[in-house]
């Protein structure tokens, strides 16, 4: 059994909320969110909801190419989303309430309006030139090598004015800094430190991975197919990334910028979460360090796409534990800006259940915004869609407008997410009429007040913000594990299937909590039964 040390960090004990800032609330009324409506709703976040930390994808200055994730400005705040002011009244506000805040990082690239980046492209003799990834054409005039873009077509984009190619792994309008250059990687850190000064306690680190690419530029090898890392991308995956990411330098930088946050330790902890795809365990977790000096997570997406199967669930929970060693903090994610909603993944009964898992799980739980209601897929017209994969890459269902939809807080027109007759950036789903958190709130059974009740007995109890793991069993069909500290003892039994099930408890004990808010206090014995999709806390 992995036993857990008593004294855990805030990010370790704590449960993270992900806000896409553009979809959470509009306090101005142009359909789009911002800082100030998040400000407006922190009670609901810190009180309400009970989460430990909030995480806000980018709200930098920005073209919106990738809606925030192509930079223009590192330290400030696009006007769409307000000021560096209402920045600092959010964080302060949260701070007050003992609510931290993680900001993204996206350190791979800048948007081409960047002012480092109009520079580079002015002239070969730029100071700023080798601050980008610049190469001559072949011979033949085609690009450097066969790297692809993420987002469709070659990753070289020909610059006619200075004669060569410059590298993006994204958006031709995402241009890949050079982080084999030291001033690229000083400049890079001023911008932590800047956001450090501030009080921010932690990063969010976008596509951390692809920072280090092969100094020769070498070719990608073709890929044999079916090596889709986490969903199919199309052309991208006739090739093995080998070359375009993922260099072992990255763990040298990573040990370089994980000082700079110690910088701030002192004051107080801070925290690096990195967003890896990376399928194979031991290098996954290779990005903890070594010596447990590198990232402080990287973001574990293996339930992501998974199948919703007991034995699945189950094997990944025992790699995650196997991999890892003591000073190495698990974590788990089922949703964000993404992909597809686990909702209309998985379904609405046993995204109940997938709640129940995350938040009992040993490990850092990442929510995603809308998730604690149910929120499912939105459906965008073609005429409205908005992201730029999903455009470039037609065909694949890669677009994630519907992960994106407007948070559906109650039940007026555009669900309190912006004033009635404001046309929203996304439409907003039409089931917001019924599903809404108002709604949720005045109803004892919802998805949202189980969601509570679970971060509530999470917080509340030690056995589950920081007690050790221990499988119990696992079928094809049912999961149970058992999560213990000291005398406090809880199993957690989880039905993946629409029939009813039974499974054998190591003991009985009181059920406290049900995904169908209707059994707590029920005393159960060796033999627990299961209602179809049904997961349960029991008090051992
Ligand atoms: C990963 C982010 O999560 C995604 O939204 C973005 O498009 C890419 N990185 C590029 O920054
Ligand atoms: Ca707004």
């Amino acid at each position: 059994m992995a036993e857990q040390a008593a004294e855990l960090l805030w990010w370790q004990r704590g449960v993270i909320y992900q806000i896409y800032p553009r979809s959470f609330v509009d306090s101005n009324g142009d359909g789009i969110g911002d800082l100030r409506g998040v400000l407006q709703r922190i009670d609901y976040l810190s009180e309400t909801l009970g989460v430990d930390a909030i995480w806000l994808s980018p709200f930098y200055p920005s073209p919106m190419k990738d809606f925030g994730y192509d930079v223009a400005e590192y330290c400030d705040v696009d006007p769409i989303f307000g000021t560096l002011a209402d920045f600092d009244e959010l964080l302060a506000a949260a701070h007050a309430r003992g609510l931290r805040v993680i900001i993204d990082f996206v350190p791979n690239h800048t948007s081409d309006q960047h002012p480092w980046f109009k520079e580079s492209r002015s002239s070969r003799d730029n100071p700023k030139r080798n601050w980008y990834i610049w190469a001559d054409p072949k011979p033949d005039g085609s690009p450097p090598n066969n790297w692809l873009s993420l987002f469709g077509g070659s990753a070289w984009e020909f610059d006619a004015h200075t004669g060569q190619y410059y590298l993006h792994s994204f958006l031709k309008e995402q241009p890949d800094l050079n982080w084999r250059n030291p001033e690229v990687k000083a400049a890079m850190f001023e911008v932590l430190r800047f956001w450090l000064r501030r009080g921010v306690d932690g990063f969010r680190v976008d596509v951390a991975h692809f920072l280090m690419k092969d100094p020769e530029l070498r070719d990608n090898p073709p890929s044999a197919g079916g090596l889709a890392l986490y969903k199919p991308m199309g052309e991208y995956d006739t090739q093995i990334h080998l070359y375009d990411k993922g260099h072992p330098d990255n763990h040298a930088l990573y040990r370089e910028f994980r000082a700079v946050l110690d910088e701030f330790e002192p004051i107080s902890p801070r925290m690096a979460v990195g967003e890896i795809h990376i399928a194979d365990w031991q290098e996954w977790a290779s990005y903890y360090g070594e010596h447990n000096d590198e990232l402080h997570m990287p973001f574990n997406f293996a339930l992501i796409n998974a199948p919703w199967r007991a034995d699945v669930v189950r094997e990944v929970v025992e790699n995650v534990e196997r991999v890892l060693n003591r000073g190495q903090q698990p974590n788990y994610v089922f949703g964000n800006h993404d992909e597809p909603r686990i909702a209309s993944r998985i379904g609405e009964r046993a995204a109940r259940a997938c709640m129940l898992l995350l938040l009992t799980l040993r490990g850092t739980p990442t929510m995603y915004y809308g998730d604690e209601i149910g929120m499912v897929n939105g459906d965008i017209p073609p005429e409205l869609a908005q992201d730029p994969w999903g455009k470039n890459v037609p065909g694949l269902g890669l677009g994630r407008d519907p992960e994106r939809t407007p948070m559906q807080w109650d039940s007026s027109p555009n669900a309190g997410f912006a004033p009635a007759g404001v046309r929203t950036w996304l439409p907003v789903n039409p089931d917001y009429l019924t599903r809404n958190v108002a709604a949720q709130l005045a109803d004892p059974r919802s998805m949202l007040n189980l969601t509570r009740a679970l971060l509530k007995l999470r917080r509340e109890s030690p056995a589950l913000h920081s007690g050790g793991y221990r499988t119990l069993s696992g079928d094809s069909h049912v999961y149970a594990f058992e999560r213990s500290a000291g005398a406090q003892r809880f199993m957690i039994a989880i039905n993946f299937t629409a029939e009813p099930r039974q499974v054998a408890l190591p003991s009985g004990g009181t059920l406290v909590i049900s995904t169908e808010m209707d059994r707590a206090d029920e005393r159960v014995g060796e033999q627990l039964s299961l209602r179809p999709y049904e997961a349960v806390i029991v008090r051992a």
